[in-house]
C-alpha cells in the first residue's frame, strides 16, 4: 500500500468539502508530504496556507476546518495542526504493526499489491551502434532501462524490451570501406570485433582529418580574414566627435577584436589538430592516397543499402562477432532483452514510410530531400537525403509503427542520451502528426558521464578494451577493497573464490549504482574511489548494509522461515524500531515515484535512508540481546523485512547481494 497516496486521497476529499469545489484540490492534496522530522508526525499537510489565502480565511481555521472533515482514523492519531497552520499526520503504531505484520508472509512482494490498471511499456534501451567501440554512455542507457523495466515489471504492468541496435548505419560504410582497402583476414579470423574497431578508427580518422584539413580548416581561415578587415574598416573610420558615440565605437572595435581572437583561436585548434596528424608521416601518406574517403564511405554505405551483393555478404559477416560482443557486456552485466530489433529490422519498411508521409502531406521536398516541417520547430525533421538514403530519423518512425502495431503499448520510453533530445522532440511530433494516437511518448533523457577532467569519459583510449576493461578495472579495484576488508579481520572469513565472486558483484554493482543514484538528468563525475566507497550511497555501502542485516541470523542460530510462520508479533514501540518499520512500508512510495518520474534515483535514495534507519536502529535497539524473547523475535521480523526490503530494491535494480563481504 501507498500510504503517501492514500493520505492524499483523504486530504482531497476533505479538501472538496472544505473548499467547496473540486477545483485546484488535485495540487493541493499533492502538498501531503513525508515530514522532514518524524517526530510530529510522518507525513505533513501543507495545504491549509494556500487554500486560506485562497478562501480569505485565516489558515489555522481553515487547518482546523479540514481536520474536522479528515477521515484517517484508521491509519493516523488525531491529526494535530502546529504553526501557521501545518496539519501533522502520525501514524498509528497498530496500523503499523498490522502492516509490518501482512507484509511478513509475502516473501517475494513484501506486501505490495499489483497496480490495479496495468499498462504496456515499450522500453528502448541500450541501443549501441555495434561495429565501434560501444561507450560509458551505452552503458547508462541499459542500466537505467533495465533498472526502470523491473521496476514497472514489479509494480504491476507489462514491459517488452526491445535493443534497437545500431547494425545499419554508416560504421558499416567505414568498415566496409576500411575492410576493401586495408582488411587483414587472418587478424578478422583470430579476433574479428578488435580488427574491426581497428578498421573503423583507422578509417574513422582518415575521414575527420579530410573532413578538417579540406573543408572545416579553410572555412575557419575565409572567416579570420573576413573579420580582419571588419575590423581594419572599424579601425580606419574617423573617430566621432561625440564623447558619447566615441565610447560606442571603441566598444565596437574592441568587441570585433575580441570576436577575431576567438576564430583565430578557433582557426589554430584546427591547424593542430592537422599538424598533429601529419607528424606521423606513414599516417599523412595514407590520408593523401585517400583524397575522397568521406564521400567513398557514404558510397560504401548507399550499396550496402542498394542490397550491393559484396557489401551485404560483407555486412553479414561483419555483424555476428559484433552482437557476440556486446553479448558479452549485457552477460557481465546481467541485463536480458526481450526483443532486439536492430535498424537492420525495419529496412525493407522505409521507403512506404516516405512514401505515407508524402502522401499524407508531411513530407515535403526541399533541396532534394524529403523533409516534414514541424510548427515551432526551426530544423525540419530529415527522413530522406537528397542522394534517396534514408535515416535514423525514418528508421524510428517504422520501429513506432511497428510495436504500435505489434505490442499496441500505452508507452513508449527511450532510454537515450540527452543529446538527442532534439531527435526525440521532432520525433514523436512527426509521429503524431502521422496520426499515432493513445501512446505515451517519453524520452527517458540523461546527462553525460565525465571523466576527471570534466570532460565527456573515455576509456583508456587506445585500446580496443573499451567497456569490458571499465568493468574489468572496477572488479579488480573491488577485489583489493574487499581483500584489505577482510584481512584487517582478526579471522579473515573469505575464501579466495569468495572474495572474487564479492569483487565481481561489488565492482558491477558499483558501476551500476553510480549511473542510477545521480540524477538521471544531470552529469556526473566517473570517479573508481567514490563509486566503491564503502560508506556513503554506493553500491559498496548498499551491499554491506545487507550482509550486515542478513548475517543476524546465522550469528542467532535463526531460520527466518521458521520465525515468519511462528505466527510471532512485531512490535514498534521503540522510536528506533518504529522508524524502521515505516521506512519499511514505504517501499511501495519509492517504487511509484521512480514510476511516476521514470527516476531510479529515488529508489537508490530510498534503499540509502532505509539502510540508515537500520543503523540507528541497530545501535538503539539490541536483537539477539533482546530483553526478552518476544522483543528478541520482534527485532529479528524487522530484520528479515529490512533485509528482503534491500535484496528486493537492489534486484529492481539490477545489482546482486552477498550474505557476506
Ligand atoms: N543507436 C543510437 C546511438 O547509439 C541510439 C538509439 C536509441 N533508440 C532509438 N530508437 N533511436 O546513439
Amino acid at each position: 500500500m501507498n500510504i503517501l497516496a492514500e493520505l492524499r486521497a483523504r486530504v482531497a476529499t476533505a479538501l472538496v468539502e472544505v473548499a467547496g469545489a473540486e477545483q485546484g484540490v488535485a495540487e493541493l492534496a499533492a502538498m501531503v508530504l513525508p515530514s522532514q522530522d518524524a517526530k510530529f508526525g510522518e507525513y505533513q499537510a501543507n495545504c491549509a496556507m494556500p487554500l486560506g489565502k485562497r478562501l480569505g480565511k485565516p489558515p489555522r481555521e481553515v487547518a482546523a476546518a479540514l481536520v474536522e472533515k479528515l477521515n484517517v482514523a484508521d491509519l493516523c492519531e488525531t491529526p494535530e495542526i502546529a504553526g501557521p497552520g501545518f496539519i501533522n499526520l502520525r501514524l498509528k503504531d497498530a496500523f503499523v504493526t498490522a502492516k509490518l505484520q501482512a507484509a511478513l508472509p509475502d516473501v517475494d512482494r513484501i506486501g505490495i499489491a499489483p497496480v490495479a490498471a496495468p499498462r504496456t511499456y515499450v522500453v528502448d534501451y541500450s541501443s549501441p551502434n555495434v561495429a565501434k567501440p560501444m561507450h560509458v554512455g551505452h552503458i547508462r542507457s541499459t542500466v537505467i532501462g533495465d533498472a526502470l523495466c523491473s521496476v514497472l515489471k514489479f509494480v504491476g504492468h507489462r514491459t517488452i524490451s526491445d535493443n534497437h541496435i545500431g547494425d545499419w548505419g554508416t560504421q558499416f560504410g567505414m568498415i566496409i570501406y576500411g575492410w576493401k582497402h586495408f582488411g587483414d583476414e587472418a587478424a578478422f579470423k583470430k579476433t574479428p570485433v578488435p580488427e574491426l574497431t581497428r578498421l573503423y578508427r583507422l578509417v574513422n580518422s582518415l575521414v575527420e582529418y579530410h573532413a578538417v584539413r579540406d573543408e572545416a580548416l579553410p572555412a575557419a581561415a575565409t572567416k579570420v580574414g573576413e573579420q580582419e578587415s571588419r575590423v581594419s574598416q572599424l579601425e580606419l573610420a574617423p573617430t566621432p566627435a561625440d564623447p558619447a558615440e566615441q565610447k560606442k565605437h571603441a566598444k565596437r572595435i574592441s568587441q570585433a577584436q575580441g570576436q577575431l581572437a576567438d576564430l583565430r583561436r578557433e582557426y589554430k585548434e584546427l591547424e593542430a589538430k592537422i599538424t598533429e596528424f601529419e607528424a606521423d608521416t606513414k599516417q599523412k601518406a595514407l590520408a593523401n592516397a585517400h583524397p575522397t574517403i568521406g564521400q567513398a564511405v557514404l558510397a560504401e554505405t548507399a550499396a550496402l543499402h542498394a542490397g550491393d551483393a559484396t557489401n551485404r555478404a560483407l555486412w553479414e559477416r561483419f555483424l555476428p562477432p559484433c552482437l557476440a560482443e556486446i553479448e558479452e557486456t549485457y552477460k557481465r552485466l546481467g541485463v536480458t532483452f526481450d526483443y532486439a530489433l536492430g535498424e537492420s529490422f525495419y529496412e525493407g519498411d522505409l521507403a512506404g514510410v516516405v512514401a505515407d508521409l508524402k502522401a499524407k502531406g508531411l513530407a515535403k521536398p526541399s533541396d532534394g530531400a524529403m523533409c516534414v516541417f514541424l510548427p515551432g520547430q526551426e530544423a525540419p525533421f530529415l527522413v530522406q537525403k537528397k542522394d534517396g538514403a534514408f535515416l535514423y530519423a525514418t528508421t524510428d518512425l517504422a520501429t513506432i509503427a511497428y510495436r504500435m502495431r505489434e505490442w499496441k503499448p500505452d508507452a513508449m520510453l527511450y532510454v537515450v542520451d540527452h543529446r538527442q533530445s532534439f531527435h526525440f522532440d521532432s520525433l514523436f511530433a512527426t509521429a503524431r502528426l502521422w496520426g499515432i494516437e493513445n501512446v505515451e511518448f517519453q524520452h527517458i533523457s540523461f546527462g553525460t558521464v565525465l571523466g576527471d577532467d570534466g570532460k565527456p569519459f573515455k576509456t583508456r583510449s587506445g585500446s580496443s578494451v573499451g567497456l569490458s576493461g571499465l568493468l574489468d578495472e572496477a572488479v579488480e579495484r573491488a577485489l583489493a577493497i574487499v581483500s584489505a576488508n577482510d584481512d584487517a579481520r582478526p579471522e579473515p572469513m573469505l575464501s579466495i573464490d569468495e572474495r572474487q565472486i564479492v569483487a565481481e558483484r561489488v565492482g558491477i554493482g558499483a558501476i551500476k549504482y553510480a549511473d542510477l543514484a545521480h540524477n538521471r538528468t544531470s552529469d556526473y563525475k566517473f570517479s573508481y574511489d567514490k563509486m566503491l566507497a564503502m560508506t556513503g550511497n554506493t553500491a559498496a555501502y548498499m551491499q554491506y548494509s545487507y550482509a550486515r542485516v542478513s548475517s543476524i541470523f546465522g550469528k542467532g542460530g535463526v531460520d527466518p522461515n521458521q520465525l515468519r510462520a511462528s505466527g510471532a508479533r512485531i512490535s514498534v514501540d521503540h522510536p528506533a524500531e518504529r522508524a524502521l518499520g515505516v521506512a519499511i512500508l514505504q517501499f511501495s512510495e519509492a517504487l511509484d515515484r521512480v514510476v511516476g518520474d521514470y527516476r531510479p534515483n529515488y529508489l537508490t535514495d530510498y534503499l540509502y535512508e532505509l539502510a540508515g534507519k537500520y543503523s540507528s536502529f541497530f545501535e538503539n535497539c539490541p536483537v539477539l540481546k533482546a530483553e526478552n524473547d518476544d522483543l528478541r523475535t520482534s527485532r529479528l521480523l524487522l530484520c528479515d523485512l529490512t533485509s528482503r526490503t534491500l535484496a528486493r530494491g537492489l534486484d529492481l535494480l539490477g545489482i546482486e547481494v552477498v550474505e557476506r563481504m
